[in-house]
């Protein structure tokens, strides 16, 4: 799993100061979640793969030995239910300083992305072992309680990249028609405002329990399929994006005519027994290094400020003979195999610094 975050599109005119624990931290994490063995591998006998280091975030596979930044799960990583704060719970912070964020999970097919990004059945898990996504939502509406002095709108979208093609797992999800809807959604780069994918739904979305029903039905529509590795392979790339409108009220202003303020179930709560508006809104104006530096808006220093994180969880890489692909499944995994290659190419031409990025081969 990786996670990064970056500043958002529109730069500000001063040198950016980092403000948040997410900005004083590298901009890239790497992160291993080790599953256990699941019940069909238990019962052929199958041992770990992979030894965790012990007092490090270590892990080897025969002589060799991988650093990252965390290892989480297996018998000596830290606790499955740590990766959470550790590794996505600064980007969500950050989303509220502007800061636009992506967390990628990626492996192997059946080594456990669906699961530990938690995009399918979370009413079904337990507590301590709900995924990133329901983590992640919960988070968000509780920063937005915390903003009473800002108006909050959360926008999702939902889409699928499956057989090199894009489709909006959204559209059929609110209503809009048939399973995978969205034909002709075009990746387009608008000036301001950088890569859109243009004809993609977005829904706004005013609690957690409205965002994970959206979730819930676009998870369903999501390409899925059985092959000789996982009963219920991802046969898509799922990129689930969560962007936070913030501007800050005038006094008085009661939220009608701009962006609409978030209301969640706890936000009376909120005001009634915890932290005072006052302290809330100094926060706000706290992390808001961006708006307050561009002086682009009308309200003034720090009045509002927009940002993006996206969720993906990527189908797995995969060896055609072990998953015994054939037909449709086989094609699939081409796709899967060429999408992942392509996403590593990106990633390196990046981390060189190289003049091109080939983001358009796949
Ligand atoms: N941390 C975990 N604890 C218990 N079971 C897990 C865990 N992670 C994964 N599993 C189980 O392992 C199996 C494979 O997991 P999952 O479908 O998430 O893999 P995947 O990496 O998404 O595979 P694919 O690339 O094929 O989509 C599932 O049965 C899942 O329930
Ligand atoms: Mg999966």
């Amino acid at each position: 799993m990786a996670g990064a975050s970056s500043p958002p599109s529109k730069a500000p005119a001063e040198p950016h100061t980092p403000d948040t624990e997410a900005s004083k931290a590298e901009c890239v994490c790497v992160a291993v979640h080790v599953r256990p063995l699941v019940e069909s591998e238990l019962a052929e006998g199958c041992e770990h793969a992979l030894t965790v280091t012990p007092g490090l975030p270590q892990v080897g596979h025969g002589a060799h030995r991988f650093t990252y930044d965390h290892v989480f799960g297996g018998d000596m990583g830290r606790p499955a239910w740590e990766l959470y704060g550790a590794c996505v719970a600064p980007l969500v912070e950050g989303l509220f300083s502007g800061y636009n964020a992506t967390v990628f999970a990626y492996g192997q097919t059946g080594s456990g992305k669906t699961f530990t990004m938690g995009s399918s059945g979370f009413g079904a898990r337990p507590e301590e072992a709900r995924g990133v996504i329901p983590r992640a939502m919960e988070d968000l509406f509780g920063h937005v309680t915390q903003r009473p002095a800002m108006h909050c709108t959360v926008r999702v979208g939902f889409v699928e990249i499956h057989n090199e093609e894009i489709r909006d797992l959204l559209t059929a999800a609110v209503g809009g028609g048939g399973a995978g809807g969205g034909a002709g959604i075009k990746i387009r780069e608008v000036p301001g405002q950088g890569v859109c994918l243009a004809g993609a739904a977005e829904v706004e979305v005013t609690s957690r329990e409205e965002l994970a029903a959206v979730l819930e039905a676009g998870s369903v529509l999501r390409a899925t399929a059985a092959t000789g590795m996982n009963r219920r392979s991802s046969r898509s790339h799922a990129i689930f994006t969560v962007t936070v409108e913030q501007r800050r009220m005038e006094e008085g202003e009661d939220g009608a005519g701009g962006p609409r303020r978030c209301s969640t179930a706890s936000q009376e709560d909120t005001h009634g027994g915890g932290r005072s508006g006052d302290e809330a809104e100094d926060d706000a104006a706290g992390e808001a290094p961006q708006a307050a530096a561009s002086g682009e808006d009308e309200g003034g220093a720090g009045s509002y400020l927009c940002a993006k994180l996206h969720l993906v969880d990527l189908a797995g890489s995969e060896r055609l003979k072990r998953t015994g692909a054939t037909g449709a499944r086989l094609q699939e995994g081409i796709d899967i195999n060429k999408g992942l290659s392509e996403l590593g190419n990106v990633i390196s031409a990046l981390s060189e610094g190289k003049p091109h990025v080939p983001y358009r081969n796949s």
